[in-house]
């Protein structure tokens, strides 16, 4: 191991997978090499199926049932010893409370008994880091984040330095796939059942709104067109065809809403950077599985001459390896945090346009993303 070599434990534990990972990094600059040692994940998916969307506190219990148990099989699989740890970090917010704490703790209660440094992680800045797991993105990039829980653009400048140039005002796209999925009792996760019963159908046959795409900014809403679906689910019998042409015609819409904002979002971009350091777009999020989705922005990304970039989906969706990645960076640059950092349910990873420009769920705990 060179001088610079960080070896770190990350957890995740702020939705519904319990996650735990050892990641590497070598070096640093042009010669920077990241190594995922372990990367250990245990879905929550058949605790919640029954209920249709994720139960906080079932999340919570199933996150200390599991978390012990993958923390020793992500060693194992390293094949290292606690000694050989630099530090530990985990998702400390946004996310479910509950299973944020039992993250956050799990990793104090490391860190105490093992005398490594502690490293309070925003889930978003794991995502925001989640390409440098794959390959040597080079700052500055665009970010769109696409899941079950988030719908923004990020200018990730630098380590830290992350710029919020657009979110969704209300329900994440994700959520919009899960949704349309149960009004047409399609089961769920929904967006793997929407994109493949999409494939049998027309995306021109049912009008469906493209919301807020007349409005300057880069702000997206889903809502609007969850409202519009359950419309033509009422409006006539669901046949087989209807219900293919109904996915269809939902999945091109998103597909038009983030298309459209995504190429806003590259001018945007574009024009507070220096061209000369390239131009990229990531794709980030389990939204971003879509192939109808991926292959529009991959076009819009080409037409604008930016260089496209999906990591590969297991660090697409939520992971414990970019919470460990971001928190090897952060220690890379600095000392890990205080044991009294807290938990929180919410937590934007740029502050400064939350506050100025909150776009969901202000109010007493602040904005949410
Ligand atoms: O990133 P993720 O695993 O979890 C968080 O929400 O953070 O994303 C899960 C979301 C779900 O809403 C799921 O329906 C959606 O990603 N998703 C998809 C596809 N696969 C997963 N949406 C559309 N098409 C897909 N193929
Ligand atoms: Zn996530």
């Amino acid at each position: 191991m060179t001088q610079a070599d960080i070896t770190i434990l990350g957890l995740e534990t702020s939705c519904d997978e319990t996650a735990a990972a050892i990641v590497r990094v070598h070096g640093d600059g042009e010669t920077r090499q990241v190594e995922v040692l372990a990367d250990e994940i245990a879905s929550q998916f058949a605790d919640h199926s029954a209920y249709g969307g994720v139960v906080p506190e079932i999340a919570a219990r199933a996150h200390v049932e599991r978390l012990d148990k993958l923390v020793l099989n992500a060693l194992k699989n390293a094949e290292l010893d606690w000694t050989e740890l630099n530090g530990v970090a985990a998702t400390a917010g946004p996310g479910l409370i509950g299973g944020v704490m039992v993250g956050v703790s799990t990793a104090k209660a490391i860190s105490l008994a093992r005398g490594l440094p502690f490293v309070a992680v925003n889930h978003l800045e794991g995502h925001a880091l989640s390409p440098r797991l794959a390959e040597q993105v080079a700052f500055p990039y665009l970010l769109l984040l696409v899941s079950g829980g988030h719908c923004q653009f990020l200018s990730v400048k630098a380590l830290g330095d992350y710029q919020r140039l657009g979110s969704t005002i209300d329900d994440a796209a994700g959520e919009a796939f899960d949704k349309t999925a149960k009004l047409l009792g399609l089961g769920s996760p929904g967006g793997p059942a929407v994109e493949r019963a999409a494939q049998q159908g027309d995306p021109g046959a049912v009008p469906l709104p493209r919301p807020l795409l007349d409005r300057p900014n880069l702000d997206m809403s889903f809502a609007g067109l969850k409202t519009a679906v359950l419309r033509a689910v009422e409006a006539e019998p669901l046949t087989e065809t209807r219900r293919a042409d109904i996915c269809a015609s939902f999945q091109a819409a998103v597909s038009d809403v983030l298309g459209v904002r995504t190429r806003q979002a590259m001018k945007v971009f574009a024009g507070g950077v220096d061209p000369q350091n390239g131009l990229r777009v990531v794709v980030a999020g389990g939204v971003a599985a879509n192939a109808h989705l991926r292959a529009r922005l991959q076009d819009e990304a080409q037409a604008a001459g930016f260089e496209f970039i999906a990591p590969p989906l297991r660090w697409c969706t939520d992971n414990a390896a970019m919470i460990a990645l971001a928190g090897a960076e952060r220690l890379s640059q600095g000392p890990g945090d205080a044991l009294d950092s807290p938990a929180r349910s919410r937590w934007p990873l740029d502050e400064r346009s939350a506050a100025e420009r909150p776009v969901s769920g202000g109010g007493k705990r602040g904005a949410k993303v």
